[in-house]
Formats: structure tokens, C-alpha cells, sequence
């Protein structure tokens, strides 16, 4: 069996409480994982431990091969660019440039090319010479994930990636991620209140009572 993309052992993590402790998480290539919980629970501090982005009090977290809080900064960095993709639960695109700049920028950093075909899949192709602020939330999110893919990323991390959408679009959205992982081998970590989206991961984890576990 190849090895995992991404393997957590042991992660502890408090702010002004605990928020969990001794989590464990692994994903496979051309894996989905989903991870549910309540609000305040502690999801997006997860994912963000997990994507390069916050040092767990405890625990160790191996990304591809590497030991990921023992790299170097620029180690880190790299990831980051190249193999890495992260949807943020506020999607953080340029306000003054138009859809197609901000999908650009990703992809000249990353050195790939964008890929039509997503953004015909996504339905923002329309979309794409308007600028940022002149789209609606959902199209701006769809705006957010079409970035990230084109940068051909390992591994994705989705934070609430169909928040603001209706079925029909959070169901188009959700057909575009786990078509890239099936086609790419990539990873996709999902976090999600939408139950008819976590269901369609392979693994569905719950974040409950300070702790994960899997519940599918
Ligand atoms: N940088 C931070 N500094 C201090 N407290 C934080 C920080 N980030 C998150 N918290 C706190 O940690 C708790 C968990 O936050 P988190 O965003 O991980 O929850 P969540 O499960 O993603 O919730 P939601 O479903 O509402 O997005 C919250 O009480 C939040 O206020
Ligand atoms: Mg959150």
C-alpha cells in the first residue's frame, strides 16, 4: 500500500481551554476524509494544524515524508506554493482584481497552468473577467476553490467549501474536488456541516467531547 499523504499522531491543542487531545488522523492518496462537529469545536484549528499553518502544543504531524513543524521556514513556504491547496473558511481573494487574476497569481506561483475544464465544471467561467466584488458569495467561493486546484496541489484542505451555496452548487462543487482526488491521486481533507457532503468522503470523522473519532 503506498504511504499516507498525511499522517497526525497525538495532537493536543488548547487557546484559552482545550480544544482536543491525543488525535489521530491519517490520509491515503486518492483519499477523502470529512470532518464534522459542532461550531467552537475545534474544526478549523484542526485543519489548520494539520495544513502548515499552526505548530499543536502536542504531537507530531508528517506530511508527505517530512516531519512538518521540524521543517525549516522555507521548507514550509514551498508546500505551501506547490503542493499544498487550502480553501479558507473566508476565502481571501483580491478584491480589485477580477476572478481570472486572482486564479493567475496562484497559478504563475505554482508554475502551472489553469485548467478550463474546472472552470466550465465550476460555472464561473462567465464569471471570470469580473472583478472579486462585483460576484456573490458563492460564485466568490467557487472563484476560491478553482485557485486552489489550479495550482495542482498533493493534498487539499476545504474549510466549509460549500457554505454558502444551494444544493445543486454545493453538489457540483463537491463533484469537482473528489473528481481531482480520483484523477490525481491527491488527498482532500473536508470540513463540513453539510451532512450529504460528508457523506460522500470515504471516512467521516467526528470532533466531539474534545476528541476525534472515526465514524465511517
Ligand atoms: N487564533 C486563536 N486564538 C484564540 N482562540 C482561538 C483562535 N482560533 C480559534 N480559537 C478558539 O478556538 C475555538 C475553536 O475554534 P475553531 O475555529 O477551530 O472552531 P470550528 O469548529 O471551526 O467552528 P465553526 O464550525 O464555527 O467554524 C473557538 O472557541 C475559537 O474562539
Ligand atoms: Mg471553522
Amino acid at each position: 500500500m503506498s504511504k499516507p499523504l498525511l499522517e497526525a499522531r497525538g495532537i493536543s491543542h488548547s487557546f484559552d481551554t482545550l480544544l482536543f487531545s491525543d488525535t489521530n488522523f491519517t490520509l491515503n492518496p486518492s483519499k477523502s476524509a470529512a470532518i464534522v462537529g459542532r461550531s467552537g469545536s475545534g474544526k478549523s484549528t484542526l485543519l489548520h494544524i494539520f495544513s502548515t499553518f499552526l505548530k499543536p502544543n502536542e504531537g507530531q504531524v508528517t506530511l508527505f515524508d517530512d516531519d512538518l513543524y521540524a521543517l525549516k521556514d522555507e521548507a514550509i513556504e514551498a508546500l505551501r506554493r506547490f503542493e499544498v491547496g487550502i480553501v479558507f473558511q473566508s476565502h481571501y481573494l483580491f478584491k480589485g482584481m477580477t476572478a481570472m487574476q486572482n486564479i493567475e497569481v496562484a497559478s504563475m506561483l505554482s508554475e502551472e497552468n489553469i485548467d478550463d475544464a474546472i472552470l466550465e465544471k465550476l460555472e464561473i467561467k462567465e464569471a471570470m473577467s469580473q472583478k472579486i466584488g462585483e460576484l456573490s458569495g458563492g460564485q466568490q467561493q467557487r472563484v476560491s476553490i478553482a485557485r486552489v486546484l489550479s495550482k495542482k496541489p498533493r493534498i487539499i484542505f476545504a474549510d466549509e467549501p460549500t457554505g454558502n451555496l444551494d444544493k445543486e452548487t454545493a453538489s457540483l462543487v463537491m463533484d469537482v474536488l473528489l473528481d481531482y482526488v480520483e484523477s490525481t491521486g491527491a488527498g482532500l481533507v473536508l470540513v463540513t456541516h453539510d451532512e450529504a457532503m460528508s457523506k460522500r468522503c470515504d471516512t467521516v470523522y467526528v470532533l466531539e467531547d474534545k476528541v476525534l473519532k472515526e465514524s465511517k
